[in-house]
Formats: C-alpha cells, sequence, structure tokens
C-alpha cells in the first residue's frame, strides 16, 4: 500500500462518525459470534433490506450452532430458499458439525481457526473475529476495497489477491487494539462505503467523516476507484420449462446432487427452446402424453456465470408419470425448495 500515511489518519474521526451514523441493523443488536456469523454469510451475495427478514427467520429456525448442526438439509433449503447460493447454507451447516465437534460447539475466537471452517474466507475470519471477539483483523469486502482505493487514489485491480491482501495489511496496521473499537472499525468501514462512499452513483463526499483526507476526492476523480476490470460473459443457457399439471398437481423433480443449485427442486424442463410442436413431441418421448399445452411468458434468470433464459408451457397430463413427484401448489410452496430462477412459473400454479 503506497499511502499508509492516509490510513494512518483515519480511525478516530471514523470511529467518531460511527457512532452517530450507524444504521440499527438486527445483528447489530446482540452481535454473538453465532450471530455475527450466520449475518455475514447471508450479506455475502445479498442486500442488507433482504437480508433482514432472512436472518430472523434462520435463527428462529436454527437458534444456536448445535441446532444448525442437527439441521435436516431439506428443510436448511428451504429456509434459505429465495436467498440464493445454496452451497452458503451447505458451509454453514457443514461447518456447525465441524465446531461441534471439534470446538465445543463454539465459535473459535482465532483468526486461523475460524479461516479453517468450511464457507470461511479471509473476509468473514475477519468480520467475526473483530465484530464478535475484538480481535484487529480487518474485514475486507468489495466495499472496504472501495473506501480505502479512494482514500489512497489507489488504481489496483480490486479482483486480485494482493490487492485484497495489501489492504488487509495496510488496515491491519491502523486497527485499535481495544475489542469494542476493533469491533467498531469493522462495522464503520463497511457502513461508510454502504452509505456514503456508495457502489453506484456518485459517493455522498460531503458526509463523508474522511473527505478531508481523500485523495480521489482532492482530485475529484472518485468515479475512476476501484479499478474493477470488466467481468467475462455469462454463458447463456436457453431451456423450456414444463408445469405438467395432472387435476391440482403438478410434476416436480430433484435437481442432482451436483453442480448448479444441487439438490433442490424444480419443474421438468430441457435445455433447448422449444416451439408448441416440438414441446409436444419431446413430452412423448418422456412418456408423458399431453392433452392441452399453452405458453406462459418468458423468464430470465441471472446467476454468477450463467444466465438461463426460460419459455414455459402449463400442460395437462391425464396421469401422473412415475418418474416424477406430484404435490399440489400448497405443497410446493410449503414443502419444496423451489430455487427463485423458477419464480416466474411458481406464481402460475
Ligand atoms: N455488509 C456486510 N457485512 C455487513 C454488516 N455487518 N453490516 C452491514 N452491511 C454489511
Amino acid at each position: 500500500m503506497k499511502q499508509q500515511w492516509i490510513l494512518n489518519e483515519i480511525t478516530a474521526p471514523l470511529l467518531y462518525w460511527y457512532q452517530g451514523a450507524a444504521r440499527d441493523l438486527p445483528w447489530r443488536r446482540d452481535p454473538t459470534p453465532y450471530h455475527v456469523w450466520i449475518s455475514e454469510i447471508m450479506l455475502q451475495q445479498t442486500r442488507v433490506e433482504a437480508v433482514k427478514g432472512y436472518y430472523e427467520r434462520f435463527l428462529d429456525a436454527f437458534p444456536t450452532v448445535d441446532a444448525l448442526a442437527a439441521a435436516d438439509d431439506d428443510r436448511l433449503n428451504k429456509v434459505w430458499q429465495g436467498l440464493g447460493y445454496y452451497s452458503r447454507a451447505r458451509n454453514l451447516k457443514k461447518a456447525a458439525v465441524t465446531l461441534v465437534r471439534d470446538f465445543g460447539g463454539a465459535l473459535p475466537a482465532d483468526h486461523s481457526a475460524l479461516l479453517s471452517l468450511p464457507g470461511i474466507g479471509a473476509y468473514t475470519a475477519g468480520a467475526i473475529g473483530s465484530i464478535a471477539f475484538g480481535l484487529p483483523t480487518p474485514a475486507v469486502d468489495g466495499n472496504v476495497l472501495r473506501v480505502v482505493t479512494r482514500l489512497c487514489a489507489d488504481d489496483s485491480d480490486i479482483m486480485k489477491q494482493t490487492t485484497k491482501d495489501d489492504v488487509t495489511a495496510a488496515l491491519a496496521a491502523v486497527y485499535p487494539q481495544t475489542p469494542e473499537e476493533a469491533a467498531m472499525m469493522t462495522q464503520a468501514l463497511m457502513e461508510l462505503g454502504a452509505t456514503v462512499c456508495v457502489p453506484n452513483g456518485t459517493p455522498h463526499c460531503s458526509e463523508c467523516p474522511l473527505a478531508h483526507l481523500c485523495q480521489a476526492h482532492a482530485a475529484q476523480t472518485e468515479m475512476q476507484y476501484p479499478n474493477k476490470p470488466p467481468k467475462k460473459g455469462r454463458t447463456v443457457t436457453d431451456k423450456t420449462v414444463f408445469l405438467l399439471r395432472c387435476g391440482d398437481r403438478y410434476a416436480i423433480r430433484r435437481r442432482p446432487m451436483t453442480g448448479l443449485l444441487s439438490g433442490l427442486w424444480e419443474f421438468p424442463s430441457v435445455d433447448a427452446v422449444l416451439d408448441e410442436a416440438d414441446a409436444a413431441a419431446y413430452l412423448r418421448e418422456q412418456g408423458v402424453v399431453p392433452e392441452t399445452l399453452a405458453r406462459t411468458p418468458d423468464a430470465k434468470h441471472i446467476f454468477t456465470h450463467i444466465e438461463w433464459h426460460m419459455r414455459g408451457y402449463v400442460v395437462s397430463v391425464r396421469d401422473e408419470h412415475p418418474s416424477y413427484v406430484w404435490a399440489d401448489a400448497e405443497e410446493i410452496r410449503q414443502i419444496y425448495s423451489i430455487p427463485s430462477a423458477f419464480k416466474a412459473f411458481l406464481a402460475r400454479l
């Protein structure tokens, strides 16, 4: 980090600002290690507003590490349904099992031990360590990288691990050494990134407690940072999704236990765009005899590296083909975890 002298000055104004500016968020009210862990995992890929409800529901369902370690996988998926990136939920349970087996059922107050747990990388270990245990361990996520690279007018590529490591080391050197202040420092950096030094659009520099130190602000080049090279394009997969309906029941099936959305439930589909005639022919090949077939509006779902472009058909059938599970709309909503990718079709049941 070329501009350590700037970071040396941020701690006092940042902590002072945070005490007046902190949002009242559910996970800040009782920041036990378990609560901080669950919230940070949820917040990794999901917006604060969306996480709030899920966080409360998750803790109602799995209030302790022990409860999470003993969680039924389908119930866990159901509670996670809508948050996406289901591997996060699987890793939470795996880590909980490890905590019960090797750590007496509690999260360890140690950075390396935290890092050894499934789903916990440098960011999450830093966040749990500092917020829950008061360790002087920075948690460097996209918000914090933006704040620091603007402060230092640093054009390093923030997608590179070396940049993240440099920023982590530079912040570690200025972390306060009291537990209360170390906890506050992590949250203050995140809060500044989320509410003032914002990612989309012009940052609110007139409200920033660090504006007097900020090199990008001095040069009016805030929008040039962070330097984040454009992502590679996503692969597009075309799909035809079938709402096979027999009376008031619909066909669903479980996805394979590995790969995208593994182990979750879905409507039958095929990776191709089929017109009505081809769709009917395809179904017959599968042993399903369509009586009527009606197009639904097309739908699109965007994952990190993949896009699904989906065409849908509601298909009436006379018999419940045995290769599917058949369930009515209420059962599908209440019992089975159908990922948000199929939301447009779920809404048509
Ligand atoms: N984003 C990631 N972690 C957060 C936290 N603890 N509070 C608010 N936003 C966050």
